[in-house]
């Protein structure tokens, strides 16, 4: 079933005004402030929107998070069913210190369509369109995907790029990578605009690889399932807390590997706002005491729909 056009707009407005709260921080050094603020302006613009929301993925659990955690009703109440998952700031840390690539994200399905992964880590791959389906597995070696994925792509492994993670946990990942002379694209933080990066064409990124947050692979996953891309991801549980986590969330098969299909079921909107400037988009740009201008990455699957929009908005 596919989502009405018209959440497309009401949920671009959501993330533009998520991206103008966390932008009043931007070079304040205070993280928490800024996340805040975009989690305010987002809960206060969804809640406009006539359906009946339940954020699947969101700012933690109920018990740990004020507002939009998982499990939270949003919206007027009056609507349909929708699911939505929502990282109102990701990229704190650069947000806090003014730098590129933070951004305002959520994505939208019908009630049931989307995975609600608990707030842990998640190991990820991704590849672009145009690739045969299922070219890699988590379970392969780095040196056989990356094999798999140069013979498919009729090149040769010292032409690919990978995007990676810039975290000690990454340090056999990069070591097979360096010893096949694939050249790295490292980022500090933002995996999912380093996942996205696999379908960008602006992006010479061949390959995403690494552990990054659970939540932020399922927005990845929904902006890749409209651009054709690849991705398999698997929950990361460190301690029996994580996995109480995860079962509560319905996860039985703890050590599933799950494919775009399995996160993203049907018909999927995704909206990513910069917050500061970036790689993808423009930041918020304050034109004067009364408006800004937001830029946002907009996809809707069932209507093939993938624009980059400015509007210019009052405070
Ligand atoms: P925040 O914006 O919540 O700080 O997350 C940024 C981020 O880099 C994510 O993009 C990534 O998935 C995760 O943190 C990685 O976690 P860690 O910093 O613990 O390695």
């Amino acid at each position: 079933m596919t989502l009405k056009n018209i959440y497309l707009d009401q949920f671009i407005k959501v993330a533009e005004r998520a991206a103008y709260g966390a932008s009043k921080f931007r070079g304040k050094n205070d993280k928490i402030a800024a996340d805040q603020a975009a989690v305010d302006e987002m809960r206060t613009e969804i809640n406009k929107i006539n359906i009946k929301g339940r954020v699947v993925i969101g700012e933690g659990e109920m018990d740990e998070a004020p507002m939009l955690f998982i499990g939270e009703n949003v919206g007027t109440g009056i609507g349909e069913e929708i699911d939505i998952a929502v990282d109102p700031l990701e990229g704190t840390n650069f947000t806090a210190k003014n730098l590129p690539n933070a951004i305002s994200v959520l994505a939208v399905t019908r009630k049931g369509d989307l995975l609600s992964a608990p707030d842990t880590y998640m190991e990820k791959i991704a590849v672009g369109p145009d690739l045969p389906n299922n070219l890699l597995d988590l379970d392969n070696s780095v040196e056989k995907n990356i094999k798999l994925l140069a013979e498919a792509k009729n090149t040769q492994p010292h032409k690919l790029t990978a995007c990676v993670l810039k975290r000690s946990r990454h340090e056999k990942i990069i070591q097979s990578l360096e010893k096949l002379n694939v050249k790295i694209n490292y980022i500090q933080d933002g995996d999912v605009t380093g996942v996205i990066s696999v379908v960008d064409n602006n992006s010479n990124t061949d390959i995403y690889l690494g552990v990054g947050g659970g939540p932020e692979g399922v927005l990845a996953a929904a902006a890749l399932d409209c651009l054709g891309g690849q991705m398999q991801t698997r929950l990361v549980l460190s301690d029996d807390a994580e996995v109480k986590r995860a079962k509560k969330l319905g996860i039985t098969d703890l050590k599933r590997k799950y494919n775009i299909s399995d996160m993203v079921k049907d018909d999927v909107i995704f909206c990513a706002t910069g917050v500061t400037d970036g790689d993808m988009l423009k930041g918020i740009n304050l034109i004067n005491d009364n408006e800004f201008e937001a830029t946002t990455f907009a996809l809707h699957k069932s209507q093939k729909i993938s624009k980059i929009v400015k509007n210019i908005i009052k405070k």
